[in-house]
């Protein structure tokens, strides 16, 4: 668990909820889930909520003590969102752009004091301007995204892949997790660091976490 700098009585304590809670909140999570695949397929790319193996390594890739804001582009119901929380990342420092408007506003319930903006990730940098005006972010400990990338066309994947490199400090990531065999942005690795993890089966459809960085 990342201090943060607090002293141990300040320190931010895991909320300890029952097996049946976080069981009927999944369920909850699900039936949200399915209702939006159904409305808008596409735009959700997936058949159910990322799993939480995936969330947490997905996870695992930000720096809690860099004091840096993380964003989150394509929030869904939040699995990754739980994940993130679960490094102790202060709430005030998520931002998250999610186009569903419901899923903003189950967000906003479940996570309060995040920031959640109904917007379009793909111009996260306009959506937080608008949001925020002369507070708005523009340095991130890395950029996480759940967004379906393979379902959008390359140039829109290298132009939203080369505004999150440039919104994050030098040397942190951009982390994406991705379905395809084949990555989802595809890039020069001469100026990128690039890994992939193993498949991860028991998510729905397998997955593989993706981490780009801009070699320093
Ligand atoms: C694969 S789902 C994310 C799953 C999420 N991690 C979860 O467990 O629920 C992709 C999400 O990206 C959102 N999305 C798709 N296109 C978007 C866009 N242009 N801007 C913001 N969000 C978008 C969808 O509404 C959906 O919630």
């Amino acid at each position: 668990m990342a201090t943060d700098g607090y002293p141990p009585a300040l320190q931010p304590k895991p909320v300890k909820l029952s097996r049946k809670t976080v069981i009927k909140a999944r369920f909850v999570d699900q039936v949200k889930f399915l209702g939006t695949v159904i409305r808008a397929p596409r735009a959700v790319g997936a058949i159910a909520p990322t799993h939480q193996e995936t969330a947490r390594l997905i996870a695992s890739n930000i720096d809690t003590a860099s004091g840096l804001p993380v964003l989150e582009l394509g929030p869904g119901t939040g699995a990754i969102t739980e994940a993130i929380f679960n490094t102790g990342l202060p709430a005030d420092r998520l931002y998250a752009i999610e186009y569903s408007a419901p899923f903003c506003r189950h967000l906003q319930e479940k996570f309060p004091g995040a920031h959640f903006l109904q917007g379009d990730a793909f111009n996260f940098q306009a959506a937080l301007d608008a949001a925020f005006k002369t507070d708005a972010p523009n340095r991130f400990d890395c950029v996480i995204s759940g967004l379906p990338l393979l379902n959008f066309p390359k140039e829109k994947r290298f132009e939203l892949f080369n505004a999150a490199m440039d919104a994050v400090a030098p040397g942190r990531p951009f982390v994406q997790f991705s379905y395809g065999i084949l990555p989802p942005v595809p890039v020069d690795e001469r100026e990128f660091a690039v890994t992939r993890s193993s498949w991860i089966f028991r998510n729905l459809p397998p997955a593989r976490v993706w981490v780009y960085r801009r070699k320093v």
